[in-house]
């Protein structure tokens, strides 16, 4: 167990991006002594001088911003745990990296594993709820089946190098003693999430907030628990504190299950939005290997009792403050936030296209939108 405190060391891989932010954050918040960022700035939804201007002020951060391997090549730095969120990530980011996602994902996770094994540091290893491949009619709990589906995409890619990564860490485990902790987060939502890798809740957030159509795809009944960011970088750092060696969990919040279409109303409900729901096949956005997951939501019964892991925060809080940061970001991380997609959906609408960001988003002058927001719920959440 690492206990995470003021005499504790963590090397946080990915730590300035949307995960990895929170963690930081919390880390940094919480007092540990020293933590090591490794990020190259590959997919980092906002500059990391707008990061590093929003988080506590720490004598004991420092970064490397280069890729896992660059800095293991490079260093011999010794750290009592490692969290590794560092990975391409989301249904659309992954596409460019068709064929290198297996080496990456794996060769990292492996170079790291070896780290931890000679430094006798704790792993925390951050896979996805996309191994499951659907679990059981969308429910999906630690000791089921993983689902390989039949067709070979650039999706299923993630899925098997995440589970291939984890697969060898536990063995590992069993056989050298390897400290390592797995976690699976399910469908993150919050602040500073860039819908550049094709995550929903940011770039619905600027349809509405553009006055675009929320592009909806398929019929929209597709499942999803959506978990806060904050909620999750908990579970995170739960998982490095308190995880049994070996093991993987769950980290969604499973009173968090909504349709993606229930998603669409409530984001059009929290900002006020007139931009109307247009259901659409996915890959007229992003292409055809785009694949849209199948209805996936967790059973988080591990995570509570094992890492003593509460989720707190609903769905309407996962829009809500998704929301009041982007309404405020400048236009340059507004951008970055709805990501190129959405910029060129703007374009096409507009008659004449957009010269600059400047012209989708002008900062809001003070608190009104957010004032007005309704009091009352606006997604009907499912339990399970
Ligand atoms: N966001 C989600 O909904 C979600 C769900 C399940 C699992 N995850 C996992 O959580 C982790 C973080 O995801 P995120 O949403 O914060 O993505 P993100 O893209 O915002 O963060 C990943 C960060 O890692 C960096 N990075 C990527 N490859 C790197 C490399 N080889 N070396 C160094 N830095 C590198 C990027 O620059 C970025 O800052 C990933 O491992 C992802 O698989 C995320």
């Amino acid at each position: 167990m690492a206990p995470l405190d003021e005499n504790s060391s963590v090397l946080l891989t990915g730590g300035f991006g949307f995960v990895g932010g929170h963690v930081l954050e919390q880390l940094l918040r919480e007092g540990v002594g020293r933590v090591h960022v490794v990020d190259d700035l590959s997919t980092n939804p906002v500059g990391v001088d707008v990061l590093l201007s929003e988080l506590p002020r720490a004598s004991g951060l420092t970064y490397d911003p280069i890729t896992v391997r660059e800095y293991l090549e490079e260093s011999n730095e010794r750290f009592d745990a490692v969290i590794h969120l560092a990975s391409v990530v989301g249904p659309a980011g992954v596409l460019q990296h068709g064929g290198r996602i297996v080496p990456s994902i794996v060769n990292d996770t492996s170079m790291l594993a070896d780290y931890a094994l000679e430094h006798r540091a704790r792993l925390v290893d951050v896979s996805t709820s996309e191994v499951y491949g659907g679990g059981r009619d969308g429910l999906c709990r630690e000791d089921d089946p993983k689902i390989v589906p039949a067709d070979t995409t650039y999706r299923l890619e993630y899925a098997v190098a995440k589970l291939a990564a984890e697969t060898s860490l536990i063995n590992l485990h069993a056989r050298t003693g390897l400290d390592v902790v797995i976690v699976r987060p399910f469908n993150v939502g919050g602040p500073r999430q860039s819908g550049e890798g094709g995550f929903v809740v940011p770039r619905f957030l600027a349809q509405a907030h553009l006055g675009l159509p929320l592009t909806i795809f398929g019929d929209g009944q597709a499942r999803r628990a959506f978990s806060h960011v904050k909620d999750v970088a908990d579970g995170v750092i739960r998982a490095a504190r308190y995880g049994t060696p070996g093991t993987a969990y769950n980290l969604g919040n499973h009173g968090n299950v909504v349709t993606v279409d229930e998603l669409a109303g409530c984001v059009i409900t929290v900002t006020e939005s007139a931009s109307r729901k247009q259901y659409i096949d996915p890959t007229q956005i992003y292409g055809p290997d785009f694949v849209e997951a199948n209805d996936k939501f967790p059973s988080a019964g591990r995570a509570i009792t094992g890492l003593g892991w509460t989720p707190q925060l609903n769905v309407e809080t996962v829009v809500r403050d998704a929301w009041a940061y982007m309404r405020k970001a400048s236009s340059e991380t507004f951008a970055r936030l709805a990501g190129r997609k959405i910029i060129e959906q703007l374009a096409e609408t507009r008659a004449g296209g957009v010269a600059s960001t400047d012209a989708v988003h002008e900062p809001p002058a003070g608190e009104t939108a957010l004032a007005k927001d309704r009091a009352a719920g606006c997604v009907r959440e499912i339990s399970i």
